[in-house]
């Protein structure tokens, strides 16, 4: 549907934004966070990654049990932790949008979207493309670690930048 579309302009923007900074900078200021949210949304953002941590926790074990009611299950739960969807005033939401960079939200969305086909897979009894939908849930999270979330997960530095660093 509309994301098929979307995958062009938002890789290129995503090349723009994250690669070329973290290619031209240098060491000491690669490493620096590429977000900058205010606190609240701060936290709301940790909060979506915790639901979204246990939810990802629990989903190899039924996966291999082919526990189908617990998959589905835990595919909604993640497809609705989307940020966007937490408690928020229409101002903040508005702040929200404007603070994260298109390629961050791309990268949400998809996971969202990617828990939600999970869990219709789940529903068909469709063992294979459940497993294909885990795995692309584990490409977003891993994509976007290495670009916004390296001060958190330093094992994201690449070999050699790291050196520079304190
Ligand atoms: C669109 C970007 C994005 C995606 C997709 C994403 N994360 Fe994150 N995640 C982040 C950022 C940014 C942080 C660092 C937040 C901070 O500043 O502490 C983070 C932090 C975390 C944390 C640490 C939370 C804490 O306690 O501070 C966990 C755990 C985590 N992510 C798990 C996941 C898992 C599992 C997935 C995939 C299923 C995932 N994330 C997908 C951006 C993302």
């Amino acid at each position: 549907m509309q994301g098929t579309s979307v995958i062009g302009p938002a890789l290129g923007l995503w090349l723009l934004l994250a690669g070329l900074p973290a290619a031209l900078a240098g060491p000491p200021q690669a490493a620096a966070p590429s977000l900058e949210l205010p606190p609240k949304l701060q936290q709301a953002l940790v909060d979506e990654m915790i639901a979204v941590n246990d939810g990802v926790a629990t989903l190899p074990e039924a996966i291999v049990k082919a526990d189908w009611e617990r998959i589905i299950e835990t595919g909604r739960m993640i497809e609705r932790s989307y940020i966007l969807n937490q408690r928020l005033s229409q101002a903040e939401r508005e702040t929200l949008v404007r603070s994260l960079p298109t390629s961050f939200k791309y990268l949400d969305r998809r996971l969202h979207e990617h828990a939600g086909k999970l869990a219709r897979a789940a529903e068909r009894r469709d063992g294979e493309l459940v497993r294909f939908y885990f795995s692309r849930m584990l490409d977003s999270c891993a994509g976007c670690h290495a670009v916004y979330a390296k001060h958190r997960f330093p094992g994201y530095e690449r070999p050699g930048t790291a050196d520079h660093q304190h």
